[in-house]
């Protein structure tokens, strides 16, 4: 945000162009037949110094065998899932928050202002639902935002007095923001600004990083001085969207301070992902838990996103992201030792001790990868990272990177994350995934146990030295094996090389995500085919009468039911599948970035005169 200020030099920005422009221009014509999928539009590049190779991603997928006609139905479909969601939602929980679907009530579990109404904005917009749409608007002008109601069977924070800020910000502000974006109607602008303005009082810490929670009705704020790094970093998007719409200056310094807090933590650590408990006055980490998954996932995820939202001037979010995504690259990925599953492990303790536990909320890491790789040069913002300014750790990790073409490497990953992610739900009984796996890692050599696991980019260290023949370690194909473990069993076995550690399914929307983000950047019909077979499990396994309800064991079909049909599911899970089986591009990843509800806001530049009325440099 602040376009002068980065951690390093400022000579930097210069630097940065003109690697980026030689990067374009010498290898744009040389990359582009090896590169993915008739939709990358290129910007990608090299730098010229560094080693490379070319991208193990075929270079021609087959034809989608699927007619347009078909899957123009199969949208259809999913629109109907959609209706039949939110008439189940109207009918028995009008004026609550979300569905009890098995039960037929309804649960305040966020304020009380009806946030599937408010989530599910959007997505009536981009799916043409007109009546739906315009039921809701009454309802949202009329609706009193200082008022927190709950209900008996909430969960206990929605009772304590307070507004979750970060739930608040990217379920009611995000929709809102984008629902005013995709129809133009100046009162869903009105109230996001109205809500903006009364969750304020969170931003009043010492280096504004959001409190947890507000009392929009007395400003009162929770006392607590420790945050979530996703609750505390996951606000640029909507609070910088608001400052451009209403042209307030207001909510564009919140953002600002709060990015420059972010970037002053990153500059002295030197490089790295950011833990995930922070103090909040002293605007610092205050532990050395690393995770994408509950807890991080959004921080990461809007690093990349601010950097898009804004035209992609704003390099100092891009810098962070890249420092994030060298450690997830090099510390953070490993392989399963039999099936070669990709994998994204949390760590434990202070040592970067890897968990070997796959979240399904990590699962949205494909799908950034994806995004930025196919959107970003990210072989010149590689190159303009300043090693010497790195600590030691850090600058072990750039030099390891620094003999790969990163776009590929990137999409490499993104492809057997995906992949994993698809798997675990292929290969459940009721087809669909489920919240936590643990993940196979131990390697016996001879005699002695070695529980370390195979870290990704060892296995990839060897291909390269081998000569890079083959697919690359984790990329390979891989087919679905039923699966047939208990949850007792405390060892993960092959040929599963996992076993299911917590077997709901909560409509959870990040793997059908990274399927979304999938098949616009690599133009692969077989995401598109995954992503049916996963809404046709949703179909057989969680549909009710009144709507779908979460799953409690993903392990068995039909799978027993739980009494929960959350938001995002209409928000996110229902959207991104009805954007896959869409013939049209309706939400141009150039020209659109998601917030983490699945949001999508426009991408803009700052005008000479924001820019000037903000004091924004550049
Ligand atoms: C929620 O819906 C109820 C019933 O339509 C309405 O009375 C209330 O004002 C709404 N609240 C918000 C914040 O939209
Ligand atoms: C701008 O935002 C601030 C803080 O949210 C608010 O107090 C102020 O009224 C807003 N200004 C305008 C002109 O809406
Ligand atoms: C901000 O916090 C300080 C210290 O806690 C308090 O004195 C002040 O009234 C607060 N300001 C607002 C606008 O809430």
């Amino acid at each position: 945000m602040a376009f002068a200020q980065t951690m390093f030099p400022r000579s930097r920005s210069a630097r940065y162009i003109a690697a980026a422009c030689t990067a374009i221009f010498v290898v744009s014509t040389l990359y582009y037949l090896e590169l993915p999928g008739p939709q990358h539009t290129g910007g990608f590049g090299l730098d010229e110094h560094l080693p490379h190779w070319s991208a193990p991603i075929p270079t021609g997928y087959p034809q989608d065998e699927t007619s347009p006609l078909v899957w123009e139905t199969r949208a259809a479909q999913v629109k109907d899932a959609f209706r039949h969601a939110y008439r189940g939602y109207l009918q028995h929980a009008n004026g609550f928050d979300e569905l009890r679907p098995l039960s037929k009530v309804g649960v305040n579990n966020f304020n009380g202002w009806n946030v599937t109404m408010y989530d599910s904005l959007d997505t009536m917009l981009l799916m043409g639902l007109w009546d739906e749409f315009e039921a809701a608007l009454p309802v949202v002008a009329q609706g009193d935002f200082r008022l927190l109601r709950s209900t008996p069977n909430a969960n206990a924070w929605s009772r304590s007095g307070y507004a979750p800020f970060f739930e608040t910000v990217i379920r009611y502000l995000g929709g809102l923001l984008s629902a005013y974006a995709l129809s133009g109607e100046k009162l869903l602008l009105d109230r996001a600004s109205e809500l903006a303005t009364l969750l304020e009082p969170a931003f009043n810490t010492t280096k504004g990083l959001p409190r947890f929670g507000v009392n929009p009705g007395t400003g009162a704020v929770t006392p607590s001085q420790s945050g979530i790094l996703a609750e505390i970093a996951s606000c640029q998007l909507e609070w910088t969207y608001a400052a451009h719409a209403t042209a307030n200056k207001t909510h564009y310094d919140r953002v600002n301070t709060l990015i420059n807090t972010l970037a002053d933590a990153m500059e002295e650590r030197k490089g790295g992902m950011f833990p995930t408990n922070w103090h909040l006055s002293a605007g610092k980490p205050v532990s050395e838990s690393r995770s994408v998954g509950a807890a991080a996932d959004s921080a990461h995820e809007y690093l990349l996103k601010q950097y898009l939202l804004t035209g992609k001037q704003d390099i100092e979010n891009l810098e962070m992201y890249m420092l994030t995504t060298n450690e997830v690259l090099t510390r953070l990925l490993y392989l399963s030792p039999n099936r070669e599953l990709l994998y994204v492990s949390d760590t434990t303790g202070s040592k970067f001790t890897a968990a070997h536990r796959l979240e399904h909320l990590a699962c949205f890491f494909p799908g950034l990868l994806a995004l930025g790789a196919h959107t970003v040069d990210l072989n010149a913002a590689f190159a303009a990272l300043d090693p010497t300014k790195l600590s030691a750790e850090a600058r072990r990790q750039y030099t390891l990177l620094s003999q790969y073409d990163l776009r590929a490497l990137h999409m490499a990953a993104a492809e057997g994350l995906a992949t994993s992610c698809w798997l675990m739900y292929a290969d459940q009984p009721s087809g669909l995934g489920p919240e936590v796996a643990d993940m196979a890692h131990t390697v016996r050599d001879g005699s002695s146990k070695d529980t370390k696991g195979i870290l990704w980019m060892d296995a990839v260290e060897g291909w390269r030295n081998k000569g890079r023949t083959g697919p690359l370690p984790g990329t390979d194909e891989k087919k679905p094996i039923p699966y047939t473990l208990s949850e007792k069993e405390r060892t993960p076995q092959a040929p599963w090389d996992y076993v299911v550690r917590r077997a709901d399914y909560f409509l959870r929307p990040e793997t059908i995500e990274s399927i979304y983000i999938m098949w616009r950047t690599t133009g692969n019909p077989v995401w598109r085919e995954r992503g049916w077979g996963i809404f046709q499990a949703l179909e057989r396994e969680a549909k009710t009468p009144t709507g779908y309800a979460s799953l409690k064991k993903v392990t068995q079909s039909p799978a027993p039911q739980s009494d929960d049909q959350p938001s995002y599911f209409l928000a996110e899970t229902l959207k991104y599948l009805y954007l896959l089986f869409s013939n049209e591009d309706l939400v141009p990843l150039d020209k659109w970035v998601f917030n983490t509800e699945a949001h999508p806001l426009p991408v803009f530049t700052w005008s000479e005169w924001e820019k000037h009325k903000f004091g924004i440099s550049n």
